[in-house]
């Protein structure tokens, strides 16, 4: 378990960490997001005693991480996959953690087994892909078999198998009961990783909360209709009360609903439906509907502070509603469907699961 309260961190008159108070609880995947510079890399250096907290605290199974006697038996952690001596081999970086670390050697065959680079395990590290580089410092997280693993970005530069592969990695190593604190700025990767989120903007807490929750709360959720009679739908929606969103494709989008009740409204007036979906938004427009404001660093032409995200309506996109209404629904993204039940772990090509038992 990582615990914070009230972890503050500011470098000059910038303030990185901001009274950060959450807890990251073992048994299942912690997504950390947050726009860049928004105090991510900070926490978790924090967290490993890399950086000192201007105030407040930041704990590891209740202790300070210099108070731990084999920290590496504690918490593995991936921040920088670059921070390796280029001149050594992915083995000999290993054995060298390892011997420092009173871990036997016996662990680093297999966590390069786990990651899959027993082939290169005698190559120097400077020729070393950024996969390549992702994985073996992925593998120096596992080498301790810590309860607790932390990893900064590890997706980043890993090909899609690799990607397939540590979702399956971090899921697996939650459902061991251990406590996994992941950050990354793939949002269509960590709605497939993450059960729960801790969001972060400009340092400070935006939210802590279940996936699903999240989503839920910072996106709308619809119901999309489409009818071959489309005119005398919308004439029986309105006069139902329903804000109707029509878009250019002609479906209808109907906020605020479910999808029995449309199908039952359409099942008394016998009018036909070629489609009746509930549509969830992903978390990726949650994300940017709840930090659209903490966004520090736009590129140029992209959204403005303090602007709503970018979810366009889609062309020709029309509304009408009974009056009075409530104010028109906010104009969707053209919808993602929320994955749920994600498939895994039948197909390994990366062997073990971290665990090297
Ligand atoms: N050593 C440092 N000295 C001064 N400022 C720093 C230092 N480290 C981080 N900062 C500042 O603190 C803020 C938070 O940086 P941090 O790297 O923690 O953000 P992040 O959330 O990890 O961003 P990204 O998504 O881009 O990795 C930034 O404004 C950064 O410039
Ligand atoms: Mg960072």
């Amino acid at each position: 378990m990582i615990e914070l309260q009230g972890l503050t961190k500011r470098y000059g008159d910038k303030t990185a960490v901001d009274h950060l108070t959450f807890t990251v609880r073992p048994g299942v995947v912690t997504g950390f997001l947050g726009p860049n510079g928004a105090g991510k890399s900070t926490t978790m250096r924090m967290l490993l005693g890399l950086d000192t907290p201007t105030s407040g605290d930041v704990r590891i199974d209740g202790r300070h991480y210099a108070q731990l006697s084999e920290p590496l038996k504690h918490i593995g952690a991936l921040l920088d996959a670059k921070a390796i001596h280029g001149g050594r081999t992915a083995y000999n970086h290993l054995l060298c953690i390892a011997q420092s670390n009173r871990i036997p050697a016996h662990r680093v065959s297999e966590v390069l087994e786990t990651v899959g680079l027993t082939a290169v395990a005698r190559k120097r590290s400077k020729g070393f892909s950024l996969g390549m580089g992702q994985r073996l410092g992925i593998a120096a997280a596992l080498l301790g078999d810590p309860e607790i693993l932390m990893f900064d970005e590890p997706v980043n530069g890993l090909d899609p198998e690799g990607i397939h592969w540590i979702r399956n990695l971090m899921k697996g190593l939650a459902a061991q009961g251990r406590t996994v604190f992941v950050s990354s700025h793939l949002m269509s990767e960590m709605a497939l990783t993450a059960e729960h989120l801790i969001v972060i903007g400009r340092g400070r807490l935006l939210a802590d909360t279940s996936m699903a929750d999240f989503i839920e709360k910072n996106s709308r959720s619809y119901v999309r209709v489409r009818t071959p009679q489309p005119e005398r739908f919308k004439d029986v929606l309105t006069a139902a009360g329903h804000t109707v969103v029509t878009t250019g494709d002609g479906s209808f989008e109907i906020t605020g609903t479910e999808a029995a009740q449309l199908g039952e409204l359409a099942a008394q007036h016998q009018l036909v439906l070629h489609e009746l979906s509930p549509q969830r938004a992903s978390l990726e427009e949650a994300f940017m509907q709840l930090t659209a404001e903490s966004v520090e660093y736009h590129a140029h032409g992209a959204v403005t502070p303090g602007a709503p995200p970018p979810m366009p309506v889609a062309p020709g996109a029309q509304q009408w509603q009974q009056p009075p209404a409530a104010p028109p629904a906010q104009p969707g993204q053209p919808p993602q469907q929320q994955p749920g039940g994600q498939q895994w772990g039948s197909q390994w090509r990366n062997p073990g699961s971290g665990k090297g038992r």
